[in-house]
């Protein structure tokens, strides 16, 4: 493994990013930057103005503070690879990007057991089955090792990880909108989360 630069761990909340990174990071012997919360720590970010749970990150001033923490080999975790890797500042330095994936109905499962309120666990689950991250990231493609961890213990992640960039088998494939066995589940989803709306707005 080369001894510089970046490696992304993305995914929806739940797909097992912090699990990964963890122990990815154990292995290598290297540093992982949660990313939001070191935007947190820093004092980068604005309470978002709907005054819900969520902030807006000071992306310029994040992406500098950290090139200059992230020395030597650097896993970054973040829902918002993007916004990384259209800086060539990180993309010419990144190594691969990590993308886990969850079955949509797994998924559901494991947000719920986080706590989370109906709505959070609802969207979440709708931007697993939406393919959201996988959007926003297809042109880099090439760098992508995607994983589905929705029947996968995670001591065997790092494993198929390691076989995956020998076998250079790079790209994303998983698309949940055309498993036909949650078709019904994802637009019963949709239908729930308009029937809220109606709701509030009446
Ligand atoms: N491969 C896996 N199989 C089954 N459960 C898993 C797997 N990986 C993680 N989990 C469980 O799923 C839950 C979420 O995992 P984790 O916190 O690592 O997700 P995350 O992607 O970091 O989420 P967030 O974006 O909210 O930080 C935890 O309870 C964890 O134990
Ligand atoms: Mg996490």
């Amino acid at each position: 493994m080369n001894e510089e630069g970046f490696i992304f761990i993305s995914g929806t909340p739940g797909t097992g990013k912090s699990t990964l990174a963890k122990l990815l990071s154990e292995e290598l012997n290297c540093n992982y930057i949660e990313v939001s919360d070191f935007a947190i720590k820093k004092n980068l970010v604005i309470p978002d103005e709907t005054g819900r749970d969520t902030y807006v990150i000071k992306e310029r001033e994040l992406k500098e503070e950290i090139l200059k923490e992230g020395k030597g080999l650097t896993i970054l975790v973040t829902h918002y690879p993007d916004v990384f890797l259209d800086d060539d500042r990180f993309y010419l330095n990144t190594l691969f990007l990590i993308l886990l994936r969850t079955n949509p109905r797994i998924l559901m499962d494991r947000l719920k057991k986080k706590g989370w309120d109906e709505r959070k666990v609802k969207e979440n689950v709708l931007a697993e089955s939406f393919n959201t991250i996988a959007e926003d990231i297809y042109e880099y493609k090439d760098i992508v090792i995607e994983i589905d961890t929705s029947n996968e213990n995670p001591n065997n992640l790092l494993d198929i990880i390691f076989n995956k960039i020998q076998s250079l088998d790079f790209g994303i494939r998983i698309n949940w909108l055309l498993n036909e066995t949650l078709v019904n589940f994802i637009s019963s989803l949709v239908d729930s989360i308009n029937f809220n709306n109606d709701r509030i707005s009446d």
